[in-house]
């Protein structure tokens, strides 16, 4: 599985006519990482259609191979002959996870308890992250750490001889800690048990249950869960389709917002409820999607989107929405930029722990291309120009920095689409981690866009 390459390359977008075409958006990024993962743990076959060809996810793919699963694609279908669990191998060399928290996090949780050491790298971005949120459980667990100062990358875990199970009530909003908790539940004796006092999305439990494991859930009156998880069980290998992944969805579904006369179709996309705030968000400020063919597909809901340009208005985004958006933040910024008034979101503390500082790189890249906007430590507020007149890049070096993060790349190419001037970004090379496709679909539906 190949790895993407990591020179910067600028990019530029510029004002452009209506946007229009019918689209089928690349599988979702969180699914693919946890179809990997169980499908190289699980004993014999699991197929995967739809997975998502992203640097980071072949990365979760080559680390699975490395401990042990072999992993192969016929036609558009990926095979993983699993290991079955609690087989794991020991890797020969680190686990070099690129660009993603998620392969890292989740990859830490399921080989933590093993005993054998496993050393786990990644990228400039990926090292300045806080790995401390998973490695607290898993030294609970009885798992020695040895990490760089602050917990951060490279990290090399040991598995004690008897891990012991362990109740954990995560401290923040985040499904990845959640998830690393209980695939490190898989290879413990006992009940492992997580309390989430904040739902995430839930794809971990859905397809732990689907590759057999003994899971419940628990879900209290103030929307607290409690996941059980029975640890050294069977998982047998499945066949996973993965649905087109919202948060690169939200791309395009922006773009056909703010730029007139936009008409766009978006098939296949994933609308599980934890993953679906920032459309119930644009639909507050007005925006025109239409949610058609609302069907079930491989244990997910999913639907068509239609979208066509809308005149936006700010609204104010409540805390609590956070978690079913926090990949979605820097483009929702972007239309609020062409809204008319004020949008304002709340709770988003854990947007500066991503890729990169999103809440400063959204609020410095808006600032560069004359959007009004205030930073406060967990909040941005937007004050949008829905003509998009003065905004975009007005000096020639107004380059938005990206910090290596393809979410803020692809927002600030977005907002170019619809402002008055273009909008430069210093590299587009690091969208390939997460939707490689991006610049073909965006160019095939008319959108301005040269990378240089
Ligand atoms: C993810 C969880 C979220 C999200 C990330 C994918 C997952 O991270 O931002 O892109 O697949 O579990 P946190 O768990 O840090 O919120």
């Amino acid at each position: 599985m190949g790895q993407a390459a990591t020179s910067l390359r600028p990019a530029r977008s510029a004002k452009s006519g209506a946007l229009r075409g019918d689209i089928r958006i690349p599988g979702d990024k969180s699914i693919s990482h946890r179809a990997l993962l169980l499908g190289g743990l699980a004993a014999g076959e699991t197929r995967i259609s739809g997975l998502l060809e992203g640097d980071d996810v072949m990365r979760t793919g080559a680390a699975m191979q490395a401990m042990g699963a072999t992993i192969r694609k016929q036609g558009d279908i990926w095979i993983i002959n699993g290991v079955g669990n609690g087989c794991l191998l020991e890797p020969e060399t680190a686990l070099d996870f690129g660009n993603s928290g998620t392969g890292c996090r989740l990859a830490m949780g399921l080989v933590g308890p093993y005993d054998f050491t496993t050393t786990f790298t990644g990228d400039a971005s990926l090292s300045g992250r806080p790995m401390q949120r998973v490695l607290d459980p898993l030294r609970l667990m009885g798992v020695q750490v040895t990490a760089r100062p602050g917990d951060r990358l490279p990290v090399t875990l040991r598995g004690p001889r008897a891990p012991g199970p362990i109740s954990y009530r995560v401290p923040m909003a985040s499904a990845q800690v959640k998830s690393a908790v209980l695939f490190a539940g898989l290879n413990v004796p006992g009940t492992t048990t997580v309390i989430e006092p904040v739902p995430t999305r839930d794809h971990t439990e859905r397809m732990l249950k689907g590759f057999g494991a003994e899971l419940e859930v628990e879900t209290a009156a103030d929307g607290a869960r409690t996941i059980r998880l029975q640890g050294r069980g069977r998982l047998e290998g499945q066949t996973v389709d993965v649905p087109g992944d919202p948060s690169s969805t939200a791309f395009p579904l922006v773009a056909a917002l703010i730029v007139p006369g936009s008409d766009l179709t978006l098939r296949n996309v994933l609308m599980n409820p934890a993953r679906t705030g920032l459309i119930l968000t644009l639909q507050e400020m007005g925006a025109d999607i239409e949610i058609l063919d609302p069907r079930h597909s491989g244990g997910e809901d999913v639907a068509d989107l239609r979208v066509r340009a809308s005149e936006l208005t700010g609204v104010t985004v409540p805390a609590g929405r956070a978690p079913s958006m926090i990949d979605e933040y820097p483009v929702l910024a972007i239309a609020a930029g062409f809204a008319k008034g004020e949008t304002v979101m709340l709770g988003l503390e854990e947007l500066r722990v991503k890729e990169s500082d999103r809440l400063a790189a959204v609020a410095s890249g808006l600032a560069l291309n004359g959007v009004d906007c205030t930073e406060g430590c967990d909040w941005l507020s937007v004050r949008g120009r829905p003509d998009g007149k003065g905004l975009g890049a007005i000096a020639r070096d107004a380059v938005v920095v990206t910090s290596l993060d393809h979410r803020i790349a692809m927002s600030f190419l977005v907002m170019g689409l619809a402002s008055e001037n273009p909008v430069m970004v210093d590299d587009c090379s690091i969208i390939a981690t997460s939707f490689p496709e991006f610049m073909a679909i965006m160019a095939g539906i008319g959108a301005e866009i040269t990378g240089q």
